[in-house]
């Protein structure tokens, strides 16, 4: 879901449908603006896509009718209350002079509510939001300002929010507790945002919002309080991605587009990481990366999704190069368990977007408990990157498509580089081990490369295979890892429906699932292991399944076995995550677009899950 909102000397509706339509990929089921010019407060909302908002506003925009120069809009992803009309955002107080847009879940709305209704009010939607609005009218006294303070008192919950009022005419105010939100500092114009593809057209200077923070947005200047009410400054922060970076350029969508940037966003994510005085090394200090956190005892990673199966495959990496007793959790497990901490715990808390409601939660469980935390995320200036002790950011640039990829591949590299340098730091890695590593690091981007200019063999590939109605993928160790990436990717953007095991568990269950509706794609990196994959492939060939096999270039090995294999350029079977996953983020691409599906913006699936 997002947040818009303009103030300057434009026409506003345009203005905030096209920063909305820069949201979209945040997954949303219904949209709406509110306006505010010389004909008043008025609001327009439209259940489903942005364009039927849009079509039921392009005449009133045409004829003037809407004519303003502020207002807010939203894109809903419904939590409290179906997607319908109603319940698409802004919403207002019983006059209709107060607009409220929000992100985020009031969690104490039902008592709030029952408390406004006894005292009169009568509600329109289901929503929780609805109750801010009111509150915010009940306190109103001719300040708006003051009434927000006044409400916030109230809510208990996440909020980002951005609010109008026609008493209280030019200016808007945003607030945010839990809920990303970023203030764009223009030239005679401001701007709200929940995130900054949706403000990069007007301005790169923007206020990250902290929380309980509130932003009160005049036309040629903007003012900040704390929830006292007392004036707090703030600094601008300069976005640097280039202009065209949030837009899908030349490719037919984000997520192909995403896929080629793998070899671009590696080698950011590597490069400053890496000196190279005499002897190659890694270099983690300007992060703060020092000795102190190689005294761990354990590892603990969480995460959610996409980012968990990244740490899964850290846990095998930092065993691997460090030595070192990893755990992973998924964050929404892990955050009603009842965890033991050991005091020597650090934590590795992954997150693309650094604001998924469980991964945060996790990570403050975890911070309580007095352990370390380092964060890897996407997002500069994301709540998780402001609550780690040490952040060590993905340079992957803006990840649009709801499917994860470059976000994915960049988690690997930094997670690699961590448990790398652990391991120099306890010992466990000597001179030319930690060569030899960087070395195998450094020519990741140009084998990633090389991989995708073989992407038609995957599509015919694809093309194939499309009546498979069962995908499976298999694996051992860093194969395993791989294959739940693979098949959460299928799954997630061809709606096939896919799954992935240990290769060892085939026998104890999946094996009574295959038929000759069966693609079983096998992941095979793992030399010493080659004739334990030989045989389970086998075990399914005997029983109908087609069978595709991701194995090294310079492998024969499963050539009388598997009806296709697919070869990738070898490098360490440690580092292979990085490689095997490409074709398999290829494949589901292809075999949605043979669908006719959208692969970018996929059914029920947000790009950032900011409610529990
Ligand atoms: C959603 C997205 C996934 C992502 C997961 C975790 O489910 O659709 O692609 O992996 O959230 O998101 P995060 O931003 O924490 O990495």
């Amino acid at each position: 879901c997002g947040i818009v909102g303009y103030i300057g000397n434009e026409e506003a509706a345009p203005v905030l449908i096209k920063g909305l339509t820069k949201l979209e990929y945040r997954g949303y089921d219904s949209a709406g603006v509110a306006i505010l010019g010389k004909n008043g407060l008025l609001i327009r909302k439209s259940k489903g896509m942005l364009k039927n908002l849009e079509e039921k506003i392009g005449s009133e925009i045409q004829s003037g009718a809407l004519a303003s120069t502020m207002g807010i809009g939203h894109t809903r992803w419904a939590t409290h209350g179906e997607p319908s009309d109603i319940n698409s955002h802004p919403h207002t107080d019983v006059a209709g002079k107060i607009a409220v847009v929000h992100n985020g879940i009031i969690e104490n709305y039902a008592k709030l509510k029952a408390w406004l209704e006894a005292h009169g009010v009568k509600f329109r939607s289901q929503t929780d939001t609805e109750v801010i609005a009111h509150l915010i009218d009940f306190h109103f006294n001719g300040d708006l300002l003051q009434a927000v303070i006044e409400a916030l008192k109230r809510l208990e919950g996440s909020y980002a929010l951005g609010i109008i009022c026609e008493s209280d005419p030019d200016r808007i105010i945003a607030v945010r507790k839990e809920s990303p939100l970023v203030i764009g500092a223009g030239k005679g114009e401001n701007l709200i945002a929940s995130d900054v593809p949706a403000i990069l057209e007007h301005t790169r200077d923007v206020y990250y919002l902290g929380d309980r923070e509130i932003a009160v947005l005049y036309r040629d200047h903007v003012d900040f309080f704390n929830e006292e009410g007392q004036s707090i400054r703030k600094e601008t922060s300069h976005v640097t991605w280039d202009a065209g970076a949030a837009e899908k350029g030349g490719f037919e969508h984000f997520m192909l587009k995403e896929i080629h940037e793998q070899p671009k966003a590696l080698t950011d994510t590597l490069r400053a990481r890496i000196k190279n005085e005499g002897k190659k090394a890694i270099n983690l200090e300007e992060i703060g990366f020092d000795a102190s956190w190689a005294e761990a005892n354990r590892v603990v990673i969480t995460a959610c999704g996409t980012a968990w199966h990244a740490g899964v495959i850290g846990k095998y990496a930092f065993e691997h190069f460090a030595r070192i007793p990893v755990d992973v959790d998924i964050a929404s497990e892990y955050r009603y368990r009842n965890p033991i901490y050991n005091p020597k715990d650090i934590f590795i808390i992954i997150s693309q977007s650094g604001e998924t409601a469980d991964t945060l939660a996790a990570m403050r469980m975890a911070k309580k408990s007095g352990a370390r935390i380092i964060a890897i995320t996407n997002v500069v200036g994301s709540t998780l990157a402001r609550e780690a002790d040490l952040v060590m950011y993905t340079w992957a640039g803006p990840e649009i498509a709801v499917a994860s990829t470059k976000a994915f591949t960049t988690q690997l590299m930094c997670l690699y580089l961590i448990a790398i340098q652990f391991g120099v730091l306890r010992g466990t890695l000597n001179d030319a081990e930690l060569g030899a590593a960087v070395e195998a690091l450094e020519n990741i981007p140009a084998e990633a490369e090389k991989i995708l200019s073989d992407k038609e063999n995957i599509q015919r590939f694809a093309y194939l295979q499309t009546n498979k109605t069962k995908v499976f993928y298999m694996g051992r160790l860093f194969d395993y890892a791989v294959s739940l990436e693979s098949a959460l990717k299928l799954k997630e953007i061809s709606y096939t429906h896919s799954e992935a095991f240990a290769a060892g568990e085939l026998k104890h269950g999946p094996i009574a699932l295959v038929d000759e509706s069966t693609l079983l794609v096998a992941i095979c990196t793992q030399d010493n292991l080659f004739d334990k994959m030989d045989s389970n492939i086998k075990e399914v060939k005997a029983r109908g399944a087609s069978t595709l096999v991701i194995t090294w270039d310079d492998v024969s090995y499963f050539d009388k076995t598997a009806d296709e294999v697919f070869r990738i350029p070898r490098t360490m079977a440690s580092l292979s995550p990085m490689l095997a996953v490409i074709p398999a983020q290829l494949y589901a691409y292809y075999v949605s677009i043979l669908k006719g599906l959208d692969p970018d913006k996929p059914r029920n699936l947000a790009k950032s899950v900011t409610v529990e």
